[in-house]
């Protein structure tokens, strides 16, 4: 199978679509405002419309070509917005079984995919509105399409292209696009991980998700320094990459995680335990404490992370003013530490993670 590389010329080409710059973003439930927030501010003019309250909108901005927005889309990218796809052509819907055969037609007449191209196609609904057919059935459709008429290899992962849809009431929102420009390559940055038995918390995901998301290797970390450890989702990740992990709770660990070789557990307040300069590599923090109390806390701690080391931070929003927040916890924590990237995950709930490095002078 040869590898298909696509560049933005390629990626034009492939939709027609040069000009504009219409979008669907998706935030979590509840910081919809903070994300239209973002997308406001990153166009110089933006229409917003609201398609899930406080969840998921369409942005079309203007004076941009779909190409350059989604530049800025993935080179400064925002905190609160999860997920985005193009909205490269729009069709009407009456959402009986003819919108398979409308959508395979659309999809062949306003597409133009490579051979050979591994594309997966991602099918979203509003919830409560009735459709004839599933989401499924409506991949299942346009894999059929691109097969017979592009002779391109549908897949679920590792896709070079994704077609998404989203299906309102009204129409079909269709658009083309390679994983990284969706800013997640799962359908509606939903991340689903599945649960493992015995899995000591569901706040493991939301490691699991950071690594993802920041581009991380846990496996490449020798000493790591659990703070807020308690039970220890986050301490048995970092276990299973192989890194020696000190987990600092005043609480108890899961009883399953005592006995493990690489674990130093030490049942404490984090105020009150004293570390060797330089002792760890990587510091990951889960408290869910006021984002100040929490950032003297880490703060006081630093020493004990190396130059050049890795901070993972869970904050929490309190009462929803996310961006004071973020720049109090910057403000706090600087120049020591240097802010990577800032995501609210979705796993996160009323909070976000933040992934700094440990300044190097
Ligand atoms: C959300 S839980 C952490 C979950 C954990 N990341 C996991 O994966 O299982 C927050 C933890 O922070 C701990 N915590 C709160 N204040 C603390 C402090 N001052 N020092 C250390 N741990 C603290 C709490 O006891 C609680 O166990």
């Amino acid at each position: 199978m040869k590898d298909v590389h696509i560049e933005g010329d390629r990626m034009d080409s492939m939709t027609n679509n040069d000009k504009a710059a219409g979008f669907i973003a998706t935030s979590n439930h509840g910081f919809g405002a903070q994300a239209m927030e973002e997308i406001r501010r990153l166009f110089e003019q933006v229409k917003l419309t609201a398609i899930v309250p406080a969840e998921i909108f369409r942005f079309d901005a203007e004076g941009i070509s779909k190409r350059e927005a989604t530049l800025l889309l993935t080179e400064r990218e925002p905190v609160f917005v999860r997920h985005v796809q193009p909205v490269d052509v729009q069709v009407a819907i009456d959402r009986t079984e003819s919108d398979l055969h409308r959508l395979q037609e659309t999809v062949k007449s306003s597409f133009n995919l490579p051979e050979g191209a591994k594309v997966a196609v991602q099918t979203r609904k509003l919830d409560g509105v009735e459709y004839a057919y599933t989401p499924f059935a409506c991949k299942e459709a346009i894999d059929e399409a691109i097969v017979r008429n592009f002779r391109a290899e549908p897949v679920v992962k590792g896709a070079d292209l994704i077609i998404s849809v989203f299906l309102t009431a009204e129409l079909a929102l269709i658009g083309l696009s390679a994983p990284a420009d969706n800013l997640s390559d799962w359908s509606g940055g939903a991340v689903r991980f599945q649960r493992e038995e015995g899995q000591i918390s569901r706040a493991k995901f939301k490691l699991l998700e950071a690594e993802m998301r920041f581009g991380l290797d846990f496996r490449s970390y020798r000493n790591a320094l659990d703070i807020g450890a308690a039970p220890g989702g986050w301490t048995s990740l970092l276990l299973e990459r192989g890194c020696h992990v000190t987990a600092v709770d005043p609480a108890r660990l899961d009883p399953g995680l005592l006995q493990h070789p690489k674990l130093t557990f030490l049942q404490k307040n984090a105020g009150d335990v004293r570390f060797r300069d330089g002792a760890f590599d990587l510091l990951v923090c889960d408290m869910s404490w006021s984002p100040r109390q929490m950032t003297t806390l880490v703060g006081d701690l630093l020493y004990a992370v190396q130059p050049g080391g890795t901070c993972i931070i869970t904050v929490k929003l309190m009462h929803k003013k996310a961006f004071q927040t973020m720049r109090e916890v910057v403000g706090d924590l600087s120049p020591q530490l240097e802010l990577q990237k800032a995501k609210q995950l979705f796993h996160n709930r009323e909070e976000l993670t933040m992934f700094f490095i440990k300044a190097r002078s």
